[in-house]
């Protein structure tokens, strides 16, 4: 395979790139080649001017008014919505809220909260030793702040940590609580097997979370269209038998983080989101 690697070459190329047109729609200091999209993209034109507006307008002058009159009620679902699209998911599906730490803790605190009714044994959390730092902080965090308050069965919550898909499998037990991955590795770009693992983990009786942050339009291997329950950048997925199951339901458990208390809502109420 030859590589051509001429101004004019990559000229043409860039002429024949069908998201050419999208840098208009980003402001950049002159003569930058910004590639970073991992924690700080480039400010979208207008994002500044509409930003002021509504701490001017919507915050100034509506008040306490605008959660009505400037919709903010809705924002969470409204916007996920316009992310779902790009996601693959159905309206309704998707919920933007807080950020990707905040929601990976309120999605572990709940999972783990499933785990001691259903599986009180299940302490650990396998996740990745490649994965987005702040991932592994929080759930080694989650561990310590349990083992520190949990003391009835004498077991504490551990998080271990595997590199390869093996060591993932072989690692499955039933101790595990459950999984927390990312799909796309934010350095690497290489993608985990979703399916095959969030099948193996629900064998297993354990829980998958992934973080889905640089998976939209990443791959074949992301969510599928009308087939996933996906929650404010995470994706949350509970087995069907548990979904079913009264004990699951909002309202039967005492104060499920509302995070995860909405992609339950969504599972219990569409079954079929339930199958990797
Ligand atoms: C894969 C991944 N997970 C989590 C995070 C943390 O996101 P946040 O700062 O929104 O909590 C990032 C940030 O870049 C990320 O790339």
């Amino acid at each position: 395979m030859s590589t051509q690697t001429s101004r004019e070459a990559l000229q043409a190329l860039d002429r024949q790139d069908p998201l050419a047109r999208f840098r208009d729609r980003f402001v950049l200091p002159e003569a930058v080649i910004y590639l970073d999209g991992n924690s700080l993209g480039p400010l979208p034109v207008g994002a500044a001017e509409r930003a002021a507006e509504v701490v001017n307008e919507q915050w100034g002058q509506g008040l306490i008014r605008s959660w009505n009159t400037a919709g903010w009620f809705e924002l969470p679902t409204r916007l996920g919505d316009k992310l779902g699209t790009l996601l693959g998911a159905n309206p309704g599906e998707t919920v933007v809220t807080d950020t990707t730490s905040l929601n990976l803790f309120k999605a572990l605190a709940s999972a783990l909260r499933i785990q001691q009714v259903d599986g009180p044994g299940r302490r650990v959390i396998i996740t990745e030793r490649d994965n987005f730092p702040t991932d592994i902080y929080i759930a080694q965090g989650l561990a310590d702040l349990l083992n520190s308050v949990t003391t009835e069965t004498g077991v504490d919550y551990e998080v271990r940590l595997i590199d390869t898909q093996d060591e993932l499998l072989a690692a499955l037990g039933p101790d595990t609580a459950l999984i927390s991955l990312s799909h796309v590795n934010y350095r690497t770009g290489r993608m985990w097997d979703m399916p095959a693992i969030t099948a193996a983990a629900h064998e297993a009786g354990a829980l998958a979370i992934w973080d889905l942050a640089h998976a939209a339009g990443a791959g074949a291997g992301g969510p599928e269209r009308g087939r996933r329950g996906l929650c404010g950048g995470l994706y949350v997925q509970v087995p069907q038998r548990r979904a079913g199951r009264p004990g699951v339901h909002l309202g039967q458990r005492p104060a499920p983080a509302a995070f995860l208390a909405t992609a339950l809502r969504l599972v219990v109420a569409r079954p079929a989101l339930c199958h990797g």
